[in-house]
């Protein structure tokens, strides 16, 4: 229970039952098993987003949900990284022992690079220095706390791994200072598909907003794409996207009895669907109502980040005064 867990999510976007079943859901358990730091990343989103409305709202929009899925502030380090300064400071360090090469092999970085030269633009054409620089800021979130996991996606793997080398090129000139992390990979991530069978991602537009309208959700929910088999034909739940949604919500007993009828034939897609619905209304109604209301009162959620930001950089200040002592910045 002394192992530290920190997570961190970038506000960008309305969070869709695909962040929260891949994503939010396991971070949150994990309050079980470590002591967990879990904050919004709102100067990781400034590398992308440079609408000051969009961003704020966002911000506000990512902690109210956090806090309407059960994210308990008195158990977890609940933050905001713009409130802790000692981030940014590390962050310079860690830059001063990172080699440039390994961001240029950053895969997000390079995808962009990739795309511009063909499309024939100058390779580092609307690549801010920020943008260069995101997984410097991340190793420092992670490093800043003695982080021993992280869970992320595969799609942040690489991110962690950066972390890890520039821990260790520290480590190797310094001595034994910072605590090398280690990926917690989470496999569900890739696996919940949107509402055409692909992963669930706002790019794809295939996602059901965690706390819509329930109007909105059905809506959704009865644009998910199935064959055109007719109720009395037999079909294979783990092929069909509806089920592959339905399978979180459901209970164990009623999941089998749906997985029966769909090999056995007379379950139509549509009822199936009016199932997922309810299902999906029973689970969230209650928080989204917590939701709105944190949405309605920006102040409860600012005393919330505040007294979480006053608990990291009380945990975070011992390594900083460490690490400028060791590195020779103070005596
Ligand atoms: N880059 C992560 C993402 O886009 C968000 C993030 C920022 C993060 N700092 C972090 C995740 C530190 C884990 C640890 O999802």
């Amino acid at each position: 229970m002394n192992r530290i867990a920190l997570s961190g999510i970038k506000p960008t976007g309305t969070p869709h039952i695909g962040n929260y079943l891949g994503m939010i859901k396991p971070a949150l358990a994990l309050v079980e098993n470590y002591q967990t730091y879990y904050f919004i990343a709102d100067y990781h989103a400034l590398t992308t987003t440079h609408d000051r409305k969009t961003l704020n709202h966002q911000v506000y929009e990512i902690a109210a949900t956090l806090l309407a899925l059960g994210l308990d502030a008195e158990r977890v380090v609940f933050y905001r990284q713009s409130d802790i300064p000692e981030i940014f400071e590390l962050t310079w360090i860690l830059n001063c022992f990172t080699s440039k090469g390994l961001l240029n092999r950053a895969h997000a970085y390079k995808a962009i690079v990739d795309e511009n030269i063909k499309e024939g633009k100058n390779p580092d054409d609307s690549v801010n220095a920020g943008l260069f620089n995101y997984p410097v800021l991340m190793a420092a979130d992670i490093l800043l706390f003695g982080t021993h996991v992280v869970p992320v996606g595969q799609d942040q793997k690489q991110h962690v791994e950066i972390a890890r080398d520039i821990a260790i090129a520290i480590n190797s000139n310094y001595g034994q200072i910072l605590t090398v992390p280690e990926p917690l990979i989470q496999a569900t991530v890739m696996t919940i598909p949107g509402l055409d069978g692909r992963k669930m991602s706002k790019n794809y537009q295939n996602t059901i907003p965690v706390f819509a309208d329930p109007k909105l959700v059905r809506k959704q929910v009865m644009r998910i794409v199935t064959d055109s088999k007719r109720p009395e034909d037999p079909k294979d739940p783990e092929a069909c996207n509806v089920f592959a949604i339905y399978k979180y919500f459901a209970s164990p007993a009623s999941m089998e009895a749906r997985r029966n009828q769909y090999r056995q034939g007379g379950l139509a897609y549509s009822a199936i669907k009016q199932e997922l619905c309810e299902l999906l209304e029973d689970h969230f109604a209650t928080r989204r109502t917590t939701y709105r209301s944190l949405m309605n009162d920006p102040d409860q959620i600012d005393r919330v980040l505040r007294r979480g930001a006053e608990k990291a950089r009380a945990a975070a200040t011992p390594l900083m005064e460490k690490l400028r002592r060791k590195i020779g910045i103070r005596r």
